[in-house]
């Protein structure tokens, strides 16, 4: 199915071959778990990408590997650069410096359809369905940059009709997949914040992408339909597909991803487990913005102990409710004290 229609090569249809639970658990395990550290299989990898917006430094990053068919979780205050490091790689914005190539071609130069055609697509942190587009046609928008597009196509209508039948399907089956079919013929606007989410990520798939960067896809996203979210997400890693998601909560985060990159002021400060992660003395810091007023002890292993184990704990629970509440974690480091930070 996919090599008719996403204009790439038809030996590509066989490019996605997903990995098992325990190799994702094998392969990770192994990792040394430090900033920029390299991936047994990278799909995308980032060299010294740098975004300035005046005088701030959005985005700083050194290296960066992502492993190739895991589910990768992106964290880091409101304002860590997480989605202008998305923008920028998916070709939305222009870094000052740097490069990053998938699947070792560079794509600098390229704009976003043309990343998506190369098998890198991104949903947005707030969506961009068109409202006054039925569900179905926004789907297949997501169709764009393939065959009918292509100026040679074009001199032979028959093609692009064919192809355009084919899209057509394609987009029913997705909307089924994400249990939108019954909405087809509805304006897009007319969807809950959640179903949107949803239709975004159908769309994103029209182009059978292999690697799907989420941009807080649960945010907005009523408590009913986030588990249904979440199934979704694993079932394109399962797929075999690259899943590189930004999330706040820590459970989710969790729950769902086999590795954990965290950025603070533009930077890669920490990679990680996730299970580890409130082990993690960056992440710590970044969290709570270095207001606490202890010493961080960890063992040899790297596991905090005494009151440092109590505050990774109580970051974790205060990530976890600030998001319960509604808030956003960028507020998570003014409060000094431990009893504010419970109350986040
Ligand atoms: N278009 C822009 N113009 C100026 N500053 C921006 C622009 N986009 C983002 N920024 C700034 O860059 C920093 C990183 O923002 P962003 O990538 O949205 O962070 P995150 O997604 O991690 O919350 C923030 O300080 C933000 O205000
Ligand atoms: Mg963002």
């Amino acid at each position: 199915m996919p090599s008719e229609t996403t204009g790439r090569p038809a030996d590509d249809a066989t490019r996605l071959s997903p990995l098992s639970a325990a190799q994702r658990a094998e392969i990770f395990a192994a990792l040394d778990p430090v900033p920029g550290c390299a991936k047994p299989d990278p799909v995308i990898v980032v060299d010294g990408v740098t975004r300035k917006f005046g005088g701030l430094t959005a985005v700083d990053v050194a290296h960066l590997e992502i492993q190739r068919g895991a589910i990768t979780g992106l964290i880091g205050p409101n304002g860590a650069g997480k989605t202008t490091f998305f923008n920028l790689i998916t070709g939305f914005d222009k870094p000052n410096t740097g490069t990053w190539a998938l699947n070792g071609e560079s794509l600098g130069k390229l704009v976003p359809h043309q990343v998506s055609r190369r098998g890198m697509v991104r949903t947005f942190q707030l969506t961009r369905a068109l409202a006054k587009l039925s569900v179905l046609d926004n789907v297949r928008l997501g169709a764009r940059s393939q065959r009918g597009e292509n100026f040679f196509a074009a001199l032979a209508p028959w093609t692009w009709r064919s192809q355009e039948a084919d899209v057509t399907e394609r987009a029913h089956a997705l909307l089924k997949r994400f249990k939108l079919d019954a909405k087809a013929q509805d304006y897009a606007g007319s969807l809950s914040g959640g179903q949107r989410k949803l239709l975004e990520m159908a769309r994103a798939l029209m182009c059978d992408p292999e690697v799907v960067m989420l941009d807080e896809p649960m945010a907005g996203v009523n408590p009913a339909l986030t588990q249904s979210l979440l199934e979704h997400i694993k079932s394109l890693r399962d797929e075999g597909r690259t899943v590189v998601f930004v999330e706040h909560d820590m459970d989710v985060i969790r729950d769902i991803s086999d590795w954990v990159v965290v950025m603070a002021q533009g930077s890669v400060i920490a990679e990680s487990l996730p299970h580890r992660l409130g082990e993690n003395e960056a992440v710590v810091e970044a969290y709570l913005g270095g207001h606490h007023d202890q010493m961080l002890e960890f063992d040899a292993d790297g596991n905090p102990v005494g009151a440092t184990a109590e505050l990774a704990e109580e970051v974790d629970d205060a990530v976890a409710k600030a998001l319960q509440a509604g808030g956003d974690l960028s507020t998570a480091g003014t409060h000094p004290t431990g009893a504010e930070e419970k109350t986040l």
